[in-house]
């Protein structure tokens, strides 16, 4: 192992901005794992195993194996939330879990109590909770935030601290080259109390890479995807990671549009569509918060079925895709993919893909994983965007202004991953992404 890399040592503090549905299943999933009551199916970090060396050198090992990943049972959650039910009566709420995969653990997350939400209504119409900070301007959220964090990391005695968002997707906010250009002109719209441009999720990102913590964004807001917030992140020395968790569809359509692409058929049009019932499905029924959605899942397809590298295979195909709010399905999300391809002189065919999943249940390791890779980013000393981390991302992070491209195709997402920690681990990159 990499001795470069600074060992897991102490508490690592995860502190979720949102204590919906997916954070309350993530909680309430770790705690039971570290009492052995269940097991953290999905999470790569607690399963994988890669290759590492060649030849008769190559042997496979676990992500812990490979680097210093901190234990689940160093893990100290806080969060802020704009409601001010604790873990357990959210996750009861949310109705994800059954209770008695939550009665066990009961005691340890009633103590998580959400802290006083960063919020602006503007930007998530849908939410009415009152448990957030009055009256605060851009930069009273931004100096209180660092003082939450502060103090949980001392209330807690932790080591290092991950701020993740897994609060609701906030309206679409462009970027501004004005505003969001560099971190001076940031900072001067989040003292002039610019509303229009400063997300609450920005002064929580800000609040985090001031704090000494990395940030990840698990939702499709635009926070981090901003220069701004790398040169923050330069700065500060801290990763970032981002944005939208890649759990049901569009891990799915990540996954298949490569056979589509590697064995050269065309591509009229995809069409997906979803009927959602929780919270989160409830916001992005407004319009707004659904752009941001949108734009989001949008983008998977165009690195992987290129039409500039393919015009004769890929030129205009139609993508349009749904979110239908519709209580009755609650979390249990269903989803609807009708994909027409065509193949030897044109002649079309339609693939129908109909996934039954659970969201929340898909999002928890992804969280867990995207936590404790960003805790072991900052102690290999790493920072800015953590490209690797796609792989569990809908729309990748990378810099525009430099003209890089995303990479959207799950296996090339996957070799990117496993050479990060390869080299995290004082080993050698060996795959080539073509
Ligand atoms: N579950 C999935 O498969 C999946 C996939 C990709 C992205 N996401 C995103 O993850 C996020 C969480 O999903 P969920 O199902 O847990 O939603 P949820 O509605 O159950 O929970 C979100 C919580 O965030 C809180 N919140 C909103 N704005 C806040 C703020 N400014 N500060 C603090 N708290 C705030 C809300 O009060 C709510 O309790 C959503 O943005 C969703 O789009 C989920």
């Amino acid at each position: 192992m990499n001795n470069k890399v600074k060992p897991a040592e102490g508490n690592l503090g995860i502190l979720v901005v949102g204590l919906g549905a997916v954070t309350s299943t993530f909680m309430t999933g770790v705690l039971m794992a570290r009492k052995g009551l269940t097991k953290p199916v999905g999470s790569m970090v607690e399963y994988d195993k890669i290759r590492v060396g060649k030849g008769e050198d190559a042997k496979y090992l676990s992500y812990r194996e490979i680097a210093p990943i901190a234990e689940l049972k160093d893990i100290v959650f806080g969060a802020w939330d704009v409601y001010p039910a604790n873990a357990y009566q959210s996750a009861i709420y949310a109705e994800v879990l059954k209770e008695k995969d939550i009665e066990p653990v009961r005691e340890e997350l009633e103590k998580i109590v959400p802290m006083k939400a960063a919020f602006d209504v503007n930007y998530a119409k849908r939410l009415n909770g009152e448990n957030i900070m009055e009256g605060a301007t851009r930069w009273d959220m931004v100096e209180q935030l660092r003082k939450d964090i502060r103090d949980f990391k001392a209330k807690n005695n932790c080591e290092r601290i991950v701020v993740a968002w897994a609060a609701s997707t906030e309206i679409y906010v462009p970027y501004c080259k004005e505003v969001h250009g560099t971190l001076e002109s940031l900072e001067k719209a989040m003292k002039a109390n610019d509303r229009q441009h400063i997300a609450p999720s920005m002064c929580y990102a800000y609040a985090a890479l001031c704090e000494g913590a990395p940030f990840v964004m698990g939702a499709p807001n635009t926070t981090v995807d901003i220069p701004a917030m790398w040169e923050l992140a330069e700065k500060t020395g801290m990763p970032i990671a981002g944005k939208d968790f890649k759990t049901g569809q569009t891990l799915v359509k990540s996954g298949f549009a490569p056979i589509i692409s590697t064995r050269c058929l065309g591509l009229n049009g995809w069409f997906s569509t979803n009927i959602l019932g929780n919270r989160d499905g409830l916001v992005l029924d407004e319009p707004d918060n659904f752009r941001t959605k949108e734009v989001s899942k949008l983008s998977t397809l165009e690195s992987i079925l290129d039409c500039d590298k393919q015009p004769d295979l890929y030129n205009d195909y139609y993508h349009k895709v749904r979110i239908n709010y519709y209580p009755p399905r609650n979390d249990n999300k269903e989803g609807w993919d009708n994909i027409d391809i065509f193949g030897w002189m044109g002649y079309p065919m339609q693939i129908k893909i109909n996934f039954l999943c659970r969201d929340s249940i898909l999002a928890a390791p992804l969280l867990l994983d995207l936590c404790l890779l960003s805790d072991l980013v900052l102690r290999a000393g790493r920072s800015g965007i953590q490209r690797f981390l796609s792989f569990y991302l809908k729309s990748p992070m990378y810099d525009f202004t430099k003209g890089e491209i995303p990479v959207n195709h799950l296996f090339q997402q996957y070799t990117m991953l496993k050479n990060a920690l390869r080299e995290m681990g004082g080993y050698e990159a060996d795959e080539e992404i073509d």
